[in-house]
């Protein structure tokens, strides 16, 4: 009894000296999304600011990766470091090794933290930004001025499972300002997606300058007031909305996300929720018009007229303007939602198809898609669009994102091409994540953080040679209900974090508390960069 006595009468008076402050206690090792394989070790290393940050390669793409680290070890913990060429590690120094020679894949990357340093090493400097996200994700989640940042000893080699790990952003229903456009990549980086899908046209909205055809943001870009409440409320808020991105913007974003190694994939609609666009320019529907940019959500049955050579004129003009502002190698030409009312009676959508031999109305859909493809393909861009773009035949060499379900994809992969997996049950963040009588208005569905954690984007009826062909997963939102910024990142966090896990991460099982547990960590971050989070997403 006298021991235990003595025992806590020593830890009361120590206790200021051993207390758990999180910033001197060996942080556990907790990262999202969980690499390949860690093993823990004894010990930790910490990073001063004497700290040498010492990189193998003075490359642009080297520096930047670099000034990441280095940004936000002096905003959270205001350590600034010197960086300094070197061809080998020094003692106590933090060494970023590209090196070419590593046979892993290119965004994988080996981490080692010991007592006596750190080494990140990888193939590609992709790797490399991958391998600096996971080492700030062990390092405190706090802000505040430290004299030293205690990171514990740990050996990670991580690769991820999937080449398309994707997140969507709709800014046609509600346009969303630049600035929130860089810190949703900010966001994406610290989770290593690296796709940005942009929905930049709809119904309700054209939101990307074309210099050919101006009124396309001049008139495209304005609806005149919005649906209030549910679909079906036929109440309106009388206020008239806007908002476009200009080319100098555009490149802005692109070079940002770049420098993140996110790949922006626009989507320009086509042939269906190009209201917004026909609206501007009435002469490219069947009827003629005049339409209106649309106050309400759906779909509707003004498209692009499938039988006028302008429309293809113009959509062919617009890619033209927008594939050299796009470096990558996919462009989503939509393709959903395409009624067929308005082609069925058009005289020269009729003319079209008999001309070119077609039975049905899907063939026209398909012969449309398919000269869109023909020139993307020319310019040397490869296409992708939802999975109606199935119907009717498949373009030639088109990938295929599978939203009503995963059958459309499974199709393609079947018939070998190249496929994106964000079925809405599992992949739609603009349903609802937690109890919607205590949540914002949402468009409807349900989608908690333990189901869209326990997604699988292969299926299990792919053989192993189909698998191959799906690239990926990807996360869509849809900004119908999702007026603001801040409602966004709400809708979006924390069930991005968990996508993220399942598209980065090895395959399952996955364990779904221990994926919390990680993730309560994270919110620490989250509330540091100011990320509004949905807390009651954690609730069973
Ligand atoms: C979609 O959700 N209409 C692709
Ligand atoms: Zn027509």
């Amino acid at each position: 009894m006298k021991k235990i006595l003595f025992q806590l009468l020593i830890g009361f008076l120590f206790y200021p000296f051993v207390s758990c402050r999180e910033e001197f206690k060996r942080p556990e090792v907790q990262i999202i999304p969980q690499p390949a394989t860690v093993i823990n070790m004894e010990g930790t290393f910490s990073i001063t600011s004497q700290t040498k940050i010492l990189i193998n390669s003075e490359s642009p793409e080297m520096q930047k990766v670099t000034s990441n680290l280095c940004r936000r070890l002096e905003y959270l913990y205001e350590i600034n470091n010197k960086i300094s060429f070197s061809g080998a590690p020094e003692k106590k120094s933090l060494f970023i090794k590209l090196n070419t020679g590593l046979t892993i894949s290119k965004e994988a990357y080996n981490l080692t933290v010991s007592q006596k340093g750190i080494l990140l090493e990888a193939p590609s400097t992709s790797g490399l930004f991958y391998g600096i996200q996971t080492l700030l994700q062990l390092m405190p989640q706090i802000k505040q001025k430290l004299s030293e940042v205690v990171i514990p000893s740990v050996e990670i080699r991580d690769t991820p499972r999937f080449s398309w790990r994707g997140l969507h952003l709709d800014v046609g229903r509600h346009f969303m300002p630049k600035e929130f456009i860089l810190k949703y990549l900010d966001y994406m980086a610290i989770h290593k997606f690296n796709i940005f899908h942009w929905h930049l046209t709809e119904d309700q909205g054209w939101r990307i300058e074309i210099k050919k055809y101006p009124r396309l943001t001049e008139k495209g870009s304005i609806r005149k007031e919005t649906l209030a409440g549910h679909y079906g409320s036929n109440t309106y808020d009388g206020t008239s909305v806007g908002g476009f991105y200009t080319q100098d913007d555009v490149k802005e974003i692109v070079a940002y996300a770049a420098d993140r190694f996110i790949t922006v994939v626009p989507e320009i609609e086509m042939p269906g929720h190009s209201l917004a666009a026909l609206t501007a320019y009435p002469e490219l529907g069947c009827t003629g018009g005049p339409y209106e940019v649309a106050t309400t959500w759906g779909v509707f049955d003004d498209v692009f007229c499938a039988g006028k050579e302008d429309t293809y004129t113009f959509l062919q003009d617009v890619l033209t303007e927008l594939l050299p502002l796009f470096p990558g190698e996919y462009f989503h030409i939509g393709g959903d939602e395409c009624p067929k009312t308005r082609w069925e009676k058009c005289p020269l959508c009729k003319q079209r198809m008999k001309d070119e031999g077609l039975r049905s109305e899907h063939d026209l859909q398909s012969y449309f898609v398919q000269r869109i493809e023909k020139y993307l393909n020319e310019n040397g861009k490869k296409m992708i669009g939802w999975d109606e773009i199935l119907e009717g035949g498949l373009a030639p060499n088109a990938a295929v994102m599978s939203w009503r379900g995963e059958q459309g994809g499974i199709t393609a992969a079947k018939e070998h091409h190249f496929v994106v997996m964000t079925p809405g049950e599992y992949c739609y963040l603009d349903h609802y994540q937690a109890n919607p009588k205590n949540e914002p208005l949402a468009i409807g569905g349900y989608l908690p953080l333990k189901k869209i954690y326990s997604y699988e984007p292969v299926s299990a009826i792919l053989t192993e040679d189909e698998s191959k062909y799906i690239l990926g997963a990807q996360g869509n939102v849809w900004t119908e209900y999702m007026k603001t910024p801040d409602q966004v990142e709400y809708m979006v966090y924390p069930r991005a974090a968990a996508l993220a896990e399942v598209i980065w991460s090895p395959k399952g099982p996955r364990d779904f508390e221990n994926f919390k547990s990680r993730l309560t960590r994270l919110t620490k971050l989250y509330d540091i960069l100011g990320i509004n989070y949905c807390k009651a997403a954690f609730e069973p």
